[in-house]
């Protein structure tokens, strides 16, 4: 399963990947305000910015809602470097958008999915990614894993090759269950990645090790 990390933030960016697990980031205009990122040239620089950190996979979203904005925003966007993937928000025009920068040979990551049939739709239209929003199910008492689980059947149902890029995840036990639900990829926080380090009887271990170790060299 692929890595994406969820932020603007370029020292949290930085971080993951010299931890060297990182396989790319995901971005949102929510992100971006949260890091005080505003006006379009210094977003578009942030996201330079962020290219110049990673190897991978930059997801950068549209603002646009019509398709004719949709598509001259994500053609600057695509424009501004090889990893960038136009993210594109699950509606109407964001389908037709998702097509036409998909038979142009635009990686594209449509956005704000909430149901098999919305998934079904994005792979129809060619997307590279289909992120469904996880966490947010679960806010509202609804399985966001299970809606992961009905897309892997889905997709595997017809060889579709849109990748899973589950989203809007929250915690270390979401990574953990979107790998065993096959899911492509996973984008989180810093938090939910660093989480998987933690065991305690790592740290036990590790700490009799070094006390043995200490003793015997004494
Ligand atoms: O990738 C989508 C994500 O940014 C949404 O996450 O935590 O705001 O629901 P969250």
């Amino acid at each position: 399963m692929k890595f994406f990390i969820d932020t603007a933030n370029l020292e949290q960016i930085k971080e993951a990947q010299d931890l060297g697990v990182l396989d790319g980031v995901t971005t949102n205009p929510s992100l971006m305000a949260k890091e005080g990122i505003t006006g379009e040239k210094n977003i578009l620089d942030h996201y330079k910015a962020i290219c110049e950190i990673v190897e991978g996979d930059v997801s950068a979203e549209v603002i646009a809602t019509d398709y004719e904005g949709m598509i001259k925003q994500g053609e600057e966007l695509a424009a501004l470097n090889p990893q960038i993937v136009v993210k594109l928000p699950m509606i109407e025009a964001g389908v037709k958008a998702c097509k036409y920068f998909s038979d142009k040979g635009i990686k594209t990551n449509v956005t704000l999915v909430f149901s098999v049939g919305q998934a079904l739709l994005a792979a129809k239209a060619g997307a590279s990614y289909v992120s469904p929003f996880l966490g947010r199910l679960d806010d509202i008492s609804t399985d966001g894993l299970n809606l992961i689980d009905e897309i892997r059947t889905v997709y595997d149902n017809y060889g579709f090759g849109t990748e899973i890029l589950a989203a809007s995840v929250r915690n270390t036990m979401h990574v953990v269950n979107c790998a065993k639900l096959g899911s492509d990829v996973m984008t989180g926080p810093l938090s939910s990645i660093k989480g998987l380090l933690k065991h305690p009887l790592t740290d036990i271990g590790l700490e009799k090790f070094l006390a043995d170790y200490a003793k015997g060299n004494a």
